[in-house]
């Protein structure tokens, strides 16, 4: 009996170190996005908006919308782009077609460091989920934590 409240106790003990464990914007994902994304995506590119307008000609300047905040980026993990850092990043490993993100191979510079921050990008995000906005349901939404 001693040794169950032991190891109950123990369980509770460890239950708040999990939940710390979450990476965050700017402990985890900040440095990651501008050692690996600011290049295209940082203070010279443009707003979304204004991206969107003009898709064609930004892309071919290798730039893409501007995620450079907290909350720029957010727009792209729970808001009205919901899920494009979900389904740019994903490795395809457990999609049928196994095609990854086109934005994957810029999470590293080999195999190991981009499944390294990819598992970042998962751990922050708090629910990988890869449908659009208009397609997820509240709980789904929820889920997504993307702390800052
Ligand atoms: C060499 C330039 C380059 C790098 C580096 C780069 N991107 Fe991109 N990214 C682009 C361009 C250009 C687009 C727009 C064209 C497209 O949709 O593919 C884009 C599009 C995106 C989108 C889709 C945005 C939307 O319109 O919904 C996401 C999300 C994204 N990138 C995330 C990232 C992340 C995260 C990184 C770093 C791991 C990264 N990108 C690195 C150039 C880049």
């Amino acid at each position: 009996m001693k040794k169950r409240v032991f190891i109950i106790s123990l369980l509770f003990l460890l239950v708040p170190t999990i939940s710390i464990a979450q990476a965050t914007y700017q402990k985890e994902v900040r440095p990651l996005m501008e050692a690996r994304c600011s290049k295209c995506h940082g203070s010279e590119a443009p707003l979304v908006d204004q991206f969107k307008k003009e898709k064609e000609k930004f892309t071919k300047e290798n730039k893409g919308p501007r995620m450079d905040h907290y909350a720029l980026l957010l727009e792209f993990v729970k808001g009205k782009d919901a899920g494009a850092i979900m389904r740019r990043l994903d490795d395809g490993k457990s999609k049928e077609d196994k095609k990854p993100g086109n934005m994957y191979v810029f999470l590293g510079k080999d195999e190991e460091e981009r499944q390294k921050n990819l598992k970042t990008f998962k751990d922050w995000v708090g629910s990988w989920n890869l449908k659009r906005r208009a397609d997820l349901t509240e709980e789904e939404s929820k889920k997504i934590t993307a702390p800052q």
